[in-house]
């Protein structure tokens, strides 16, 4: 069955075919990042409107690529939730068209679903395990017992990971997506030259919660502070001591979420999941089995739409003309192991 997948809801517009809910038979991801990149940042006006303009071309570029004629398009998938509404509205208004003219099956696609769903198109993913998604909008530490069942065990109460590193890169003028541009500078950094504080959160129900919006403000407005007297620091340095720090928080999170549950497969999705302190920090726990998607997968793509949808069809669901977008994250329980 090929499924047709539909992603808008940032700033990538993005149209794929995977069949069968594992093989990817073409993808065209159009990124915008020019565009929002003079404000260090997706500004949704923009973002909706490069997806109005982009949708049909990279749709056409899409079947083209894989060869493929309208009429071999089994479903429509479309990334409905969450995200920016109006970027959102984009995608799956020309889903619904698409469905109606092809009179195929809708499908919605929860976006968070679908970065976790992503490693299964290169791995067969054994349930359940620990998810940790760590994007620009999202910071979640899950227990994953099946691709549709989500149970949030952790979040950030503030800033996301990602919008952590935006933030910080937006502050010192070094250039926008901010988590690739710290990564690269980090490498060259040392990351010894400050030693910023830890949120003092760890207790009850947040026992698995981050929050970013304290180490922010101390690389930001406090940086001195917690500069290693021994050291003359440049900006890499700073960079390779935030990631450290930013990384470390949650790592110390996922570790703790492990040991209580006693799950030691960890899949791991969203934006920053191509950090490579990220993965290198990983690697080295020998004690965890631990999926990365392929960078291309990691950021925002609709082939883990796609891949998605096509398990939700064939469990039966089916969605309508009438199917709308919500902006924040809907309908997950949060518990605790
Ligand atoms: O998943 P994604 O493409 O879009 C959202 O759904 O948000 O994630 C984008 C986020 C941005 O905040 C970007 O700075 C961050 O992922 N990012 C990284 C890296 N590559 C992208 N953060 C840290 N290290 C990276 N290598
Ligand atoms: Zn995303």
């Amino acid at each position: 069955m090929n499924v047709l997948g539909i992603e808008s809801s940032c700033d990538e517009c993005s149209v794929a075919v995977v069949a069968d809910g594992r093989t990817i038979l073409a993808q065209r991801i159009a990124s915008q990042v020019e565009f929002h990149q003079p404000y260090n940042g997706v500004v949704p006006e923009i973002a909706s409107r490069k997806h109005t303009e982009w949708i049909l071309p990279v749709y056409r570029e899409t079947l083209k690529q894989a060869n493929l004629q309208r009429h071999n398009i089994d479903a429509v998938a479309v990334s409905n939730r969450p995200g920016l509404s109006g970027s959102l509205v984009v995608g799956v208004s020309f889903a619904k068209a698409l469905a109606f003219a092809l009179q195929r099956p809708l499908i919605g696609v929860d976006h968070i679903l679908a970065h976790l769903y992503a490693a299964q198109l290169e791995t067969e993913l054994v349930y359940p395990f620990i998810g940790l998604l760590l994007s620009g909008g999202h910071t979640i530490i899950c227990r994953m017992d099946s691709c549709f069942e989500m149970q949030i065990l952790g979040t950030t109460i503030d800033d996301a990971c990602g919008e952590a590193f935006d933030k910080v890169a937006k502050f010192f003028g070094w250039g926008y997506p901010g988590g690739v541009v710290i990564d690269r500078m980090a490498a060259k950094g040392d990351h010894r030259a400050y030693r910023f504080p830890e949120p003092s959160l760890h207790k009850g129900e947040h026992r698995y919660d981050v929050s970013y919006s304290g180490l922010k403000t101390a690389v930001v407005n406090q940086l001195e502070q917690f500069r290693n007297p021994a050291y003359v620091a440049t900006p890499d340095d700073i960079a390779a001591s935030f990631q450290k720090a930013a990384i470390d928080m949650i790592v110390g999170r996922l570790l703790r979420a492990v040991e209580d549950t006693g799950i030691t497969r960890v899949v791991v999705g969203g934006g920053v999941a191509a950090n490579s302190y990220l993965r290198g920090v990983l690697a080295a726990h020998s004690q965890l089995e631990v999926v990365f998607p392929s960078p291309l997968l990691c950021t925002d793509n609709a082939a883990m739409i796609a891949g998605l949808g096509f398990q939700l069809l064939r469990r039966g669901d089916r969605d309508g003309l009438d199917l709308d977008v919500a902006a924040r994250v809907t309908g997950f329980r949060r518990g605790y192991p």
